[in-house]
């Protein structure tokens, strides 16, 4: 078999063999394929797609390129969620210890942010001592003892699309429905938990620019988890604007730590109700009315903040900042920005806000790069809100004026401001699921 032969025959649009998939995934993962020869492949792929059946067997080579974890003697119960990746998205905080506290199992792998999305891990890490890695016995006996673990994609989880996303990230293939599906279903797949809710995102802060174009997304993913055996469903939910206020990793944990006290933004709230409620139907077997109001007792209780202090301690965490936020270091430098005329917002482009908070310390550029966990935006207005000139309409957190300077031009950059009110969008455009 000849890489060569490969490229060319997707490159005319004709449909790979599984065991021509099973090849390139491993040779690659290997190192024998060399990336100058997987580029244009996935070029190909994105340019002419590929079938149910080739993602399927790409999904599957993926998820065999390395460890695959077994949770069962954890039981039915394990879930975890994935979202496709957004701006201000602090759900999994929320999340996590909601479904824990109700008696799901929650064995959770995240990743870090790269580019202009924020990633769960690093916002774990805002936590002083909060451990990433566990060994797997580790892991396992966490999620029996309290129900719940969330720690780093363990090292040889998925090896496949590890050096596969990093090709994609700098050869402009990111945005195919085949490599996103089978990039997020095989380290989904390797995880090993029994339920999966996926959190496909929307608009001008994700991957996807249109709800069509992510329900498509959404339901190959999901057809792909049923065929292996797991319960999946996914929500589509809005990204065309930030998630809440808060943007950057303490402020955004401060943030998820309010919708656990019974406060916070009404957006967020109702999308972290909606996924978790989602993982405790699949998980444990509720209605979906029920598993909802289960999930709203578990705020209103206390038990859902509870159980996030509980395993924040047991990962080695200092537990009390989450006792008290106002523990927290702040950020040593602060700008307000203002609107630069009166109008209504009419458009935030997202990615561009994500990459403001990047530019002020709060996300990386490249893998090594040092996050500034205190560096970040708190937004005051958003889409739809009308503002008048000179109103503060975000706050910008950093360590350096010059970073403030870009944060700024950037964040300015990103809003659009008209006499017309927008068009609102859904929060949750639909639900898919099997
Ligand atoms: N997130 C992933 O893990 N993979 C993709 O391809 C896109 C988003």
């Amino acid at each position: 078999m000849h890489i060569y032969d490969i490229i060319t025959k997707k490159k005319h649009g004709e449909e790979l063999s599984d065991e021509e998939i099973v090849y390139f995934v491993r040779e690659y993962t290997a190192g024998n394929i060399p990336d100058y020869q997987v580029s244009p492949l996935l070029m190909a792929i994105c340019l002419c797609g590929c079938t149910d059946r080739e993602t399927a067997t790409l999904t599957q080579a993926i998820c065999d390129s390395g460890d695959v974890v077994d949770l069962s003697e954890l039981g039915d119960g394990t879930v975890d969620k994935h979202s496709t990746g957004g701006v201000g998205d602090k759900t999994t905080l929320i999340i996590a210890p909601v479904v824990a506290s109700i008696g799901a199992k929650v064995a959770k792998m995240s990743g870090r942010g790269l580019g202009h999305t924020g990633g769960t891990v690093d916002k774990l890490e805002s936590f002083p001592g909060y451990k990433t890695s566990l060994s797997p016995e580790e892991f396992i006996e966490q999620v029996k003892d309290i129900g719940i673990a969330v720690i780093g994609q363990s090292g040889n989880l998925a090896p496949a699309d590890k050096k596969l996303y990093a090709l994609r990230d700098v050869t402009a293939t990111v945005d195919s429905i085949p490599l996103i599906t089978s990039s997020i279903m095989g380290k989904k797949l390797a995880a090993g938990t029994k339920s999966i809710v996926l959190d496909v995102k929307y608009g001008s802060g994700s991957f996807m620019k249109t709800a069509e174009a992510s329900t498509d997304l959404a339901k190959c993913m999901v057809e792909i988890g049923y065929k292996r055996g797991r319960r999946v469903s996914a929500l589509i939910t809005n990204m065309d604007v930030p998630l809440g206020h808060a943007v950057g990793n303490i402020l955004e944990v401060k943030e998820a730590l309010e919708v656990l006290s019974g406060g916070g933004p009404t957006d967020l709230k109702e999308v972290a109700l909606s996924l978790a409620s989602e993982m405790v139907r699949l998980s444990l077997g509720k209605e979906a009315l029920e598993a909802r109001r289960l999930c709203e007792d578990a705020i209103s209780s206390g038990r859902a903040k509870a159980k996030l202090v509980e395993w924040i301690s047991r990962q080695g965490g200092d537990a009390s900042y989450a006792k008290d936020p106002s523990l927290f270091p702040k950020a040593p430098l602060v700008r307000e920005v203002r609107a630069p005329r009166s109008g209504y917002i009419t458009h935030m482009d997202t990615e561009a806000i994500g990459l403001a908070s990047v530019a002020l310390g709060a996300g990386r550029v490249t893998k090594d790069d040092v996050i500034d966990f205190t560096a970040g935006i708190y937004i005051g207005k958003k889409t739809g809100e009308y503002i008048e000139a000179g109103e503060v309409i975000a706050t910008l957190y950093s360590s350096a004026e010059k970073r403030l300077d870009e944060g700024e031009a950037g964040y300015l950059s990103a809003i659009t401001v008209g006499d017309e009110k927008p068009e609102e969008l859904p929060l949750i455009h639909n639900v898919i699921g099997r």
